[in-house]
């Protein structure tokens, strides 16, 4: 499974992609209003840094101006994937761009039924929120299972990225599932790393050495 870094963040991407850990970067724009970050400053930049694909958030919301925000990000590096609501603007935007030759990564997949409209209309990755759905009573772990179903079903080629993910286990679960990627924020790819039995057992060993 694809990891990839949910972040507006400079220091977060250079970090992470110097240790190897991600294979790309998604944003959105509740992350640049965090980091009170202008996209067009940092774009390039993260698209340099990231080694894979980055996926930029589009500011419009009518189809014909998503499409012409898209064909403008699209032309600030060969990285960058086009980040756009499924809704029916968005959705038609995803086709058009698609039919361009330009990479969409549809977003806010509430729905299987979403997911299934986001892959007829062309989109590269689809992002379940798994997180945001299950704050509304919502398994967002069972619209990633019903969606590798359909796409199975159907020979879809678009990528399922699972996000809004809030734990450990989600990451786990999108794995086991066969998600294609995940996405997630610093402190996320900092928590699987980390397990306490390890850490104790190291410190035990690290103690023997100094004994030898
Ligand atoms: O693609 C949408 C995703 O980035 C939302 O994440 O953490 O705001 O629920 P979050």
């Amino acid at each position: 499974m694809k990891m990839f870094l949910d972040s507006a963040n400079v220091d977060d991407v250079r970090a992470l992609a110097a240790a190897g850990a991600i294979d790309g970067v998604t944003m959105n724009p509740a992350l640049l209003a965090r980091d009170k970050v202008i996209l067009e400053d940092v774009l390039a930049m993260i698209c340099e840094l990231a080694g894979g694909p980055v996926s930029a958030p589009v500011r419009a919301n009518e189809w014909e101006a998503i499409v012409r925000e898209g064909r403008a990000l699209a032309k600030v590096h060969e990285r960058v994937v086009v980040k756009i609501p499924i809704h029916a603007d968005g959705l038609r935007a995803i086709a058009k761009l698609h039919a361009e030759g330009i990479r969409t990564h549809a977003t806010l997949c509430c729905s299987a039924n979403h997911g299934l409209l986001a892959a007829r209309a062309g989109a590269d990755f689809v992002s379940p929120i798994v997180g945001r759905l299950e704050e509304t009573g919502v398994s967002g772990l069972e619209v990633v299972a019903q969606m590798i179903e359909i796409y199975d079903n159907y020979e879809f080629d678009t990528q399922i990225m699972v996000a809004s993910v809030r734990t450990p286990t989600h990451v786990q679960e999108a794995a086991l599932l066969g998600a294609d990627a995940v996405t997630m924020p610093r402190r996320l790819f900092e928590a699987i790393a980390h397990h306490p039995l390890a850490e104790r057992v190291q410190s035990e060993f690290l103690a023997a050495w100094k004994r030898l």
